[in-house]
């Protein structure tokens, strides 16, 4: 069988995850979360003391990296999302979590791979790209449904927030790469929002 690379790329609370998981299950794909890997940074940071506008630091936590750590609950945690939202604004930390990212989508079977920057940077010559978005109150509304936070308001501004920094940084901004495949899932459940995902994967190869 030959090589299939996806790349899913999207804001967060777009459904990119559930997608990217869904889709390598379907084509039986080892699936990356790469947004796991900004997270343990973030979180080895706030771990360490520190800040993570420290570029330095965030550098050389996402250069010794433990992957035990891409385990731990914490990573989930709102405060975590937000450090690692801004280490990964650092080019020195995209650097270092560029060459594990590669290996991975370069597996002999090929690979799904979810993020920012997966159609654009980490493997621009994906087989199928799919950048899934929903407008800020429906992933706020999703988001609020899966955290401790039950503030909406706090919820939302966190994610406008979040959007913001991914987009308008200078390393690696989130952008729908010219080749990919907008699934905007606003107006979709999950089931439907999968189902779509398959089809226009399968249209595709
Ligand atoms: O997708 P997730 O919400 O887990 O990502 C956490 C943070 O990691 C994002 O806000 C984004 O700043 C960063 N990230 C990134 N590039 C990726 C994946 C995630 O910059 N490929």
């Amino acid at each position: 069988r030959f090589a299939v690379v996806i790349a899913v790329d999207g804001p967060a609370a777009s459904g990119k995850g559930t997608i990217a998981r869904a889709l390598a299950a379907h084509f039986g794909l080892p699936h990356m979360d790469t947004g796991s890997l900004y997270r343990a940074v973030g979180l080895a940071v706030l771990r360490a003391g520190g800040d993570p506008a420290d570029a330095a630091l965030a550098a050389k936590c996402a250069r010794t990296l433990d992957v035990a750590v891409l385990d731990d609950p914490a990573l989930r945690e709102p405060s975590t999302a937000r450090a690692a939202s801004v280490v990964s604004a650092h080019p020195e930390v995209r650097a270092a979590l560029l060459e594990c990212q590669q290996a991975f989508a370069r597996q002999p079977g090929g690979a799904v791979l979810d993020g920012r920057d997966i159609g654009t940077v980490i493997a621009p010559d994906a087989d199928i790209k799919i950048f899934v978005t929903a407008s800020l109150d429906v992933r706020a509304k999703r988001r609020q449904a899966e955290t401790p936070e039950r503030d909406y308001a706090v919820v939302r501004a966190n994610l406008a927030e979040r959007d913001a920094r991914d987009a308008e940084r200078d390393a690696a901004p989130l952008r729908q790469a010219d080749d990919s495949i907008l699934l905007d899932t606003s107006d979709m459940d999950r089931e439907t929002a999968i189902a779509r995902a398959i089809a226009l994967a399968e249209a595709r190869l």
